[in-house]
């Protein structure tokens, strides 16, 4: 039995659903702790490919209950539609296996409209955001005037808490964001249609979890976004508005630290960030392109086009020290298949010195300039490996020294976006 927080060593996008997915057979319980539908983890059961922005990635493993912690802020209009998707496909055929934090924070209509406005508003200055009002309903929360889901179920605390809102938010969309105002009356009707459906999944989820502790059952924790992305520890502003680091799943469930006992990391072979923000191995040529293409890089949630670059050794080692990670999980191996050389940062070029750390001054990491070690590619398609031994021993050798770089054991290495396609170096649940 092991409690275990999973999260994205870079930017977001570092092939989180699979590996929870995988994990899931091992775990009681999935949790997610903090971000809310920016996030999309795609899973691929057999032929069937499933992207989930908001329900724990375990939910396609029936007798796997899935908790949506405090942490996360949730649209009610996209919780519904992915649970009806869901259950369509045959997915969730026992509602008590799903339970949302009463506590966690609600996406409002004004969040998503002001997102997009503030960001239409900033220009070249955009921080790229999903769009999904994430920002502004974290603001709320930390501003001590977010609506929580016991709002939503409550209809009177409910009113007042828009009314004495609605104001504030319509100053600020029509006379500083130049756009169209909420009615009171549009936003109660909507909202208090969801209310009805949200109402069966509501419930104190931290006790939940100390409850599923106390009974020997383990816990799976499934991290959206990425160390980079982190409002502490990330490239600051480039950021999203959540603690997506190993210490945010706390935070986020209401479980303590003294019950964690593995971090994994998930990082992909290369690297991949979208939306705005320094990433120093950005690759804009046709090496980055063919790693698009090849690894398939556009958004699960948005659609739009990941810039692609090396494995960036900083980053991973930053991503162990934040994080504490125990474990690593390199995912897309096979994504650099056919490259006949193969580059990872080893340190930074900055104003004639060589920094050996991430620096958190956003003026100079947009002034870094990778240091590369290069490494023989391999032409075989490693899709097939299922051992270290099975693979090119380039290939070998490429992780070998990844490993050493980074600073944490490589317990996984994924090969294909399947289930099947994985090697399993150490369990983190068995340890
Ligand atoms: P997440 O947000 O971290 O869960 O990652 P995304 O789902 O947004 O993006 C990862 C993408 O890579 C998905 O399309 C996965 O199906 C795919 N994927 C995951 N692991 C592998 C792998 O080892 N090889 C390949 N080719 N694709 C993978
Ligand atoms: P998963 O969980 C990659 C990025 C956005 C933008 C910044 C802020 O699938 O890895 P936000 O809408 O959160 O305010 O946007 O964060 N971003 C992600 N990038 N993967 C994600 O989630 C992301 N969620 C947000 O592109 O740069
Ligand atoms: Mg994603």
């Amino acid at each position: 039995m092991a409690n275990v927080v999973v999260i994205g060593a870079q930017w977001g996008d570092e092939g989180k659903g699979k590996v929870v997915d995988i994990y899931t057979e091992f775990a009681d319980n999935v949790v997610r702790y903090q971000g809310g539908n920016n996030a999309g983890h795609t899973l691929v059961v057999g032929d069937e490919k499933v992207i989930l922005h908001l329900i724990p990635s375990g939910i396609l493993h029936e007798g796997k209950r899935c908790i949506i912690g405090n942490g996360v802020v949730l649209d009610p209009e996209v919780f519904i539609m992915e649970i009806t998707k869901l259950k369509a496909n045959g997915y969730l055929k026992d509602d008590s296996m799903l339970r949302l934090s009463e506590s966690l924070h609600i996406i409002m209509p004004y969040h998503k409209r002001i997102d997009i406005a503030r960001e239409a508003k900033s220009g070249a200055k955009k921080i790229g955001t999903t769009g999904r009002g994430i920002g502004p309903a974290y603001e709320d929360k930390i501003g001590r005037r977010g609506i929580r889901l016991m709002d939503l179920l409550d209809e009177k605390s409910f009113s007042r808490k828009v009314k004495e809102i609605l104001d504030e938010k319509n100053l600020i969309l029509t006379q500083f964001l130049n756009d169209k105002p909420f009615t009171f009356e549009e936003i109660y009707e909507e909202y208090m249609g969801y209310a009805e459906t949200l109402r069966k999944y509501a419930a104190d989820t931290s006790l939940l979890l100390h409850k599923e502790i106390r009974a020997g059952k383990s816990l799976l924790f499934e991290g959206a976004q990425g160390t980079l992305l982190d409002v502490d520890h990330g490239s600051y502003p480039y950021v999203t508005s959540s603690s997506t680091c190993s210490g945010g799943a706390c935070t986020g469930s209401g479980v303590s630290p003294r019950e964690i006992h593995e971090v994994i990391g998930i990082a992909k072979a290369y690297a991949t960030r979208v939306g705005s923000g320094p990433f120093p191995t950005e690759l804009e040529d046709e090496t980055g392109e063919a790693l698009r293409q090849a690894g398939r890089e556009f958004g699960s949630t948005t659609g739009r086009p990941r810039r692609c670059g090396w494995y960036d050794a900083l980053v991973a080692r930053y991503a162990v020290r934040v994080n504490g990670l125990s474990g690593i999980a390199i995912t897309k191996l096979d994504v650099l298949s056919g490259l006949e050389t193969v580059k990872v940062c080893t340190g930074y070029s900055y104003n004639g010195q060589v920094l050996d750390e991430v620096p958190a001054s956003l003026e100079v990491i947009e002034q870094c300039r990778p240091i590369y070690q290069e490494f023989p590619g391999w032409t075989e398609d490693i899709t097939g490996a299922k051992s270290l031994a099975e693979l090119p021993e380039n290939a070998q050798n490429y992780i070998k020294r990844i490993e050493e770089l980074s600073g944490a054991p490589v317990v996984l290495v994924s090969v294909g976006p399947r289930r099947s396609e994985t090697i399993v170096l150490r369990n983190p649940f068995e340890a």
